[in-house]
């Protein structure tokens, strides 16, 4: 019998399925039910999901913000393009705009202090990727995403973008300082 001559009785349905068919739908059933008890295990236990929150927001509307806080901290300027490196007070909400092709402004942040870290892209979709931390957030225009973070480790650590943007993609990287 080939799959295209009708099938020898009608009623297939009441035909006894074949064991190595059963047990593969066993096998497949049983492993669903373990990758959906996984979804809200590995959230409270992986330490891998963002408590992050989102609001609505427009380009000008942030980038006001974020502009105020520039004005407000800056401690000094770095590299060719002068960008900003500005130290908040422990404690305030922060910002960071990420656009064609950069995360601006550098932020230097305190070791042990909780900041209210707001994300926001002002033209494209862009991915926030925080290496070596390895914490990813994805940014989207008309959306504030606010992370609570609390940097645990001294140095420099270096912001890329993970969704692909155009052709400066691969030079949009951004700086966030942590210090003692
Ligand atoms: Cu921004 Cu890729």
């Amino acid at each position: 019998m080939t799959s295209i001559s009708p099938p020898a009785t009608k009623v297939w349905w009441k035909e006894p399925i074949a064991k190595g068919e059963l047990i593969w739908i066993s096998v497949v059933v049983v492993w669903g039910i373990i990758l959906t008890l996984m979804m809200p295990f590995w959230h409270i236990y992986g330490e891998q999901n963002l408590s992050s929150e989102a609001y609505r927001t427009t380009p000008e509307n942030y980038m006001e913000k974020t502009q105020a806080m520039v004005d407000q901290y800056t401690i000094r300027k770095e590299g060719e393009r002068q960008v900003p490196v500005v130290k908040p007070p422990a404690g305030i909400d922060i910002y960071m705009v990420g656009r064609l092709w950069e995360w601006w402004p550098i932020l230097e942040l305190k070791k042990d202090e909780t900041y209210r870290l707001h994300v926001a892209s002002i033209d494209w979709q862009h991915g926030f990727s925080l290496q070596p931390t390895n914490l990813n957030v994805q940014v989207l225009p008309g959306y504030d995403m606010v992370l609570t973070v609390t940097p645990n480790k001294t140095g420099k650590h270096t912001v890329v973008c993970n969704e692909y943007c155009g052709i400066g993609h691969h030079n949009m990287l951004g700086t966030i300082y942590v210090v003692e």
